[in-house]
């Protein structure tokens, strides 16, 4: 039993990958599901079709690495977060889709609490604020909307969940309804202080508690499943931002990780201090370890990777994402594009849920390679927004390097420009798959498989740092004119 299988349950596919006893990924297998957009600012997935991608995904990594689920130590689940889900407890039946994270039909319930002077409380306890991104919201449409779903959420009757949740519900058959504090500290109904569910915020949202799954560490055992055909112990739970911050080995206060999958997640490492961000980042739970909770920072973006799916898919400009890199590179340098991508209304740290897109410095030369430009560019620019938010709230106590991971890392061309615009140091692991080990590193940690917090860390190998080229001036005047742009698309 000396191999972990870690699950990646994202945003547009479920992945699960075989580590061995050393931490080398050993066989993995990956699965695309249908997203719904049932209205303009709904997005939904299928319950079962997280659920089965994810066995499915399972099944196929460990075919993948030639092993049977009894080699197995143990599992580590890391998720896209937010997105709620509620079921019947007797039957696992789910009451709806799931809402997913990006969905923003909550939007307007959002700002009546912000109206009714709700905000302080929320930032205060859960260091979240009042946007549609949370579960807390869209959970309470779930019961106003679902027919009969309050009078038996009442009847204690369903369980709420993030995905972590529901895939050990599933996992476990129903036995263990259960979340890790990571997952817990996105829903906006738990005390990140006091590491607890809040009921001032659960009545003020119409929430019962009998719904909520009990919180434990990212690294316990959460339960046992047999679907794998072997008994095998569920060992870690960590949201996937969060996992990756694990997976960089950001373990000591002032380390920074951004993410690029869907969107752009940075965080910070904060370390016991649970600091208030004054410049509209998220207080957050980065782990909770041997019952000791560590904080970050962070900066949410929620169109990274997804403006160039963009590119693909609405402009169909590229035809694959891998093109975007040698389209931008040609380029005309006379044009300045910038592309504002609020796609989904835009996230730190401005909170706006109803702006949408808009371009500006369009020509009658403008082209796809102009086009392709900015959308990497606006990665970049969404990035330096954060970095100058963590700036202020928190000084000089950050490190001078950012890690990054994730898929768009792969393009040189947008980690230069990453580096240029912020003006931080961009250091790329060889290992860009941070999230699914960090799940792994989890699992096999409480397994007695891998080695502790500092000797994990010093397994972070550099692939390569990139340092800034671009002048001070020109720095400055192109951000300031992003900054404008932003106006003006919040303006519209
Ligand atoms: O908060 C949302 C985030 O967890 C989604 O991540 O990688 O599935 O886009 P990803």
């Amino acid at each position: 039993m000396s191999y972990i299988l870690a699950i990646d349950q994202g945003t547009t596919s479920s992945r699960a990958i075989v580590f061995d006893a050393d931490m080398r990924p050993q066989g993995s297998a990956q699965e695309e599901f249908a997203q719904h957009f049932p209205r303009s600012g709904w997005v939904e997935h299928a319950p079962e079709d997280l659920w089965q991608t994810v066995l499915r995904s399972c099944e196929g990594a460990l075919r993948a690495a030639g092993i049977s689920a009894q080699a197995l130590a143990g599992i580590g689940i890391t998720n896209q977060r937010e997105t709620t889900l509620l079921w019947d407890r007797a039957t696992g039946e789910p009451l709806y889709n799931a809402i997913v994270w990006q969905d923003r039909r909550t939007s307007d319930a959002c700002a009546a609490l912000k109206e009714a002077g709700h905000e302080a409380l929320i930032r205060a306890k859960t260091g979240l604020l009042l946007d549609p991104y949370f579960s807390g919201t869209k959970l309470a449409w779930l019961l106003d909307s679902v027919e009969g779903a309050r009078a038996r959420a009442e009847a204690g009757e369903l369980a709420f969940g993030t995905v972590d949740s529901w895939l050990v519900w599933n996992l476990t058959g129903g036995r263990v309804h259960a979340t890790d504090a990571t997952n817990a500290s996105r829903t906006l109904l738990y005390d990140i202080h006091a590491g607890e569910w809040n009921e001032e915020i659960c009545a003020l949202l119409g929430v019962p508690m009998s719904l909520l799954p009990e919180v434990k560490d990212c690294s316990a055992l959460f339960g046992t499943t047999d679907v794998l055909g072997a008994t095998v112990p569920i060992l870690g739970i960590a949201g996937d931002q969060q996992a990756a911050t694990i997976g960089q080995g950001c373990f000591s206060a002032g380390m920074m990780k951004a993410t690029y999958g869907t969107g752009c997640f940075a965080l910070l490492n904060t370390g016991r201090d649970a600091v208030a961000s004054e410049h509209k980042l998220l207080t957050t739970v980065a782990y909770q370890l041997e019952g000791e909770v560590t904080y970050a920072l962070e900066g949410s973006i929620f169109v990274a990777g997804a403006v160039v799916q963009w590119l693909r898919d609405g402009l169909g400009v590229i035809a694959t994402a891998a093109d975007t890199q040698a389209l931008a590179e040609s380029a005309d340098c006379a044009q300045d594009v910038i592309i504002v991508p609020a796609f989904t209304g835009l996230g730190a740290p401005y909170w706006n849920p109803d702006c949408r897109g808009a371009a500006f410095g369009l020509t009658r030369a403008t082209g796809p390679a102009e086009m392709a430009r900015a959308a990497l560019e606006s990665v970049g620019y969404q990035t330096r927004d954060l970095l100058e938010a963590m700036q202020a709230d928190w000084g000089d106590n950050a490190e001078a390097a950012l890690r990054v991971d994730g898929g768009m890392c792969a393009s040189d061309w947008t980690m230069q420009f990453l580096t240029d615009i912020t003006g931080a140091q961009v250091d790329r692991p060889s290992i860009l798959e941070t999230t699914a080990l960090g799940a792994a590193w989890l699992a096999g940690h409480a397994a007695g498989l891998y080695p502790d917090r500092a000797g994990f860390a010093r397994m972070w190998q550099l692939d390569r740092s990139f340092m800034p080229q671009m002048s001070a001036a020109q720095r400055a005047q192109k951000y300031e004119r992003w900054q404008r742009a932003v106006a003006a698309a919040q303006a519209v």
